[in-house]
């Protein structure tokens, strides 16, 4: 069985003070749920502050980007060594970052090989927007840059997928359970063809895109939904932890059930 995962999405929000602050009133009550793997992704200048606070806990720790080279005359860039030391996981492909900063599908390609060889677990996120949604390319899309992202790569046992339909992110529209189901079932019937069944079975592929404390059980209930990639509900302590508990609880159920 796949160990779900819960992971906050900050993004541009927090100082320093405002993200020690925030994980000050998380740790505690993150700390104490099992059965879930916790991650929270704060912006780049308050890692090194997180990863003290957290220390001896269980709540992992990821960036929400990186570049590809490794040193160098890239001002302004954080490469994957500078990351390594400080977390476990990294987003990468965040449609906002394809969509204001141009990262193509072989940028984000260089970036997850990037991630994997400096031995950080690569969080891809790959979704369709509106207009193709609605005019149904989301397959032809998703599977597209699901493999533009993943074009020869070995397959890395430490991937996790986000589906993340743009139209759903911070509109508080969010996708229902089954429709995610439907294409993260797709995603892995992909993952299938380009490597194995095996590989794809113990995929974990999260869903994104305005979760909330109110409708994650729909999607964690999924049998195919690993988890969630969750953005403005992750910068309130109460309801990053109603998220992760529920998902908890709803595993603890589903054991119980497979027993
Ligand atoms: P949202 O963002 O939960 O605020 O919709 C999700 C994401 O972009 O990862």
């Amino acid at each position: 069985m796949r160990v779900p995962m819960i992971a906050g999405n900050w993004k541009m929000n927090t100082t320093v003070n405002e993200a020690t602050a925030l994980v000050n009133e998380m740790r505690p009550g993150l700390d104490e749920i099992d059965k879930v793997d916790k991650v929270i992704c704060p912006p780049f200048i308050s890692l090194a502050a997180v990863k003290e606070l957290i220390k001896g806990s269980s709540i992992q720790l990821g960036a929400q980007n990186i570049y590809f080279k490794e040193k160098g005359a890239y001002t302004g860039e954080i490469s994957p060594l500078m990351l390594a030391d400080l977390c476990e996981f990294v987003i990468i492909g965040h449609s906002e970052r394809r969509q204001y900063f141009n990262e193509t599908g072989e940028i984000v390609n260089k970036k997850v090989r990037a991630a994997l060889r400096v031995g950080l677990k690569p969080i891809l996120c790959i979704g369709e927007r509106l207009e193709e949604n609605e005019t149904g390319k989301t397959e032809e899309v998703v599977t597209k840059q699901l493999r533009s992202s993943l074009a020869g790569i070995k397959y890395p046992s430490d991937l996790v997928i986000a589906y993340e339909p743009v139209w759903a992110i911070g509109t508080g529209k969010a996708a229902t359970g089954e429709q995610a189901n439907e294409t993260i079932g797709l995603i892995r019937r992909n993952i299938a063809k380009l490597y194995d069944k095996e590989i794809a079975e113990n995929l974990r592929i999260l869903y994104g895109g305005s979760v909330t404390t109110e409708n994650i059980a729909e999607f964690v209930e999924q049998p195919e939904i690993g988890g969630a990639l969750v953005g403005g509900a992750s910068l309130k302590a109460a309801e990053f932890l109603s998220i992760v508990k529920q998902t908890s609880e709803i595993r603890v159920v589903r054991e119980a059930q497979e027993a």
